[in-house]
């Protein structure tokens, strides 16, 4: 195992901490992310383990969340109880981001969803807007959900749409992110918190994430 774990991890793990980057590290998450790597996996199986670990990603997210106060009478008596006070949008980079939109709507019923398309180039792996359909963000938490965080140029073209719209604050949920993208991020948003379930080694020549599970849109709608 040794031989295809990443030495240099910690190392990169230690520079990356510079902004928030919550690396899931959980048995289940890892399970999972093996799932999802392995190439025999159907696009059945690879919905489900992307549905589960999106659904753990959001509750780790979801600790930062403010609650207000509120009665609740049970059967017996009344007591003090809480409630959401933040106000939610679900920001999925479309194709693959929308495969974590249910799975998240299912632990945050209140939030609203905005879409936004990027494409990369197959050549020069630089996204193209090509779709946005953002209500204002104004006031409101932004979850940008994208599973694949390799350059980082999508997200951090999500990340501006955030801000044009008004975001009170913006955080990135991805399911599995490059070295080379979380970088990209940190340099021109170093506040900004970003979710992972696995840190990988690197980018390959073509911009894949190494070892990655290949093109998550593809695995997942069987193209
Ligand atoms: C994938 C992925 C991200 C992007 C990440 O989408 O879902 O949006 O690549 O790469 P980056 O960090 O280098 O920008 P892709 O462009 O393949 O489109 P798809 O979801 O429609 O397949
Ligand atoms: N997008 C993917 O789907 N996979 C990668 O490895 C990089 C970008």
């Amino acid at each position: 195992l040794s031989d295809i774990l990443p030495s240099s991890l910690d190392e990169k793990v230690n520079y990356l901490f510079i902004m928030p980057l919550h690396i899931i590290n959980h048995p289940l998450a890892r399970i999972l992310i093996t799932q999802l790597r392995n190439k025999e996996t159907s696009s059945d199986a690879f919905r489900t383990a992307s549905k589960r670990i999106t659904q753990m990603l959001v509750i780790e997210v979801s600790r930062s969340l403010n609650t207000e106060l509120e009665t609740v009478s049970t059967p017996i008596e009344e007591t003090v109880g809480c409630k959401l006070e933040d106000k939610l949008t679900i920001v999925p980079i479309i194709r693959a981001g929308i495969s974590m939109v249910e799975p998240t709507l299912e632990i945050l019923p209140q939030a609203v969803v905005g879409y936004i398309g990027l494409e990369r180039d197959e050549k020069t792996a630089i996204s193209r807007n090509y779709y946005r359909k953002v209500p204002s963000l104004k006031g409101r938490k932004a979850f940008i959900v994208d599973p694949m965080l390799a350059t980082g140029g999508s997200t951090l073209k999500a990340i501006d749409v955030c801000i044009e719209e008004g975001a009170a604050e913006i955080t990135v949920i991805s399911i599995i992110s490059a070295p080379e993208g979380i970088k990209a991020v940190e340099e021109k948003h170093p506040a900004i918190n970003v979710y992972t379930a696995s840190l990988d080694r690197e980018l390959s020549s073509q911009k894949y994430i190494l070892p990655g599970l290949g093109d998550f849109g593809d695995r997942l709608y069987n193209t």
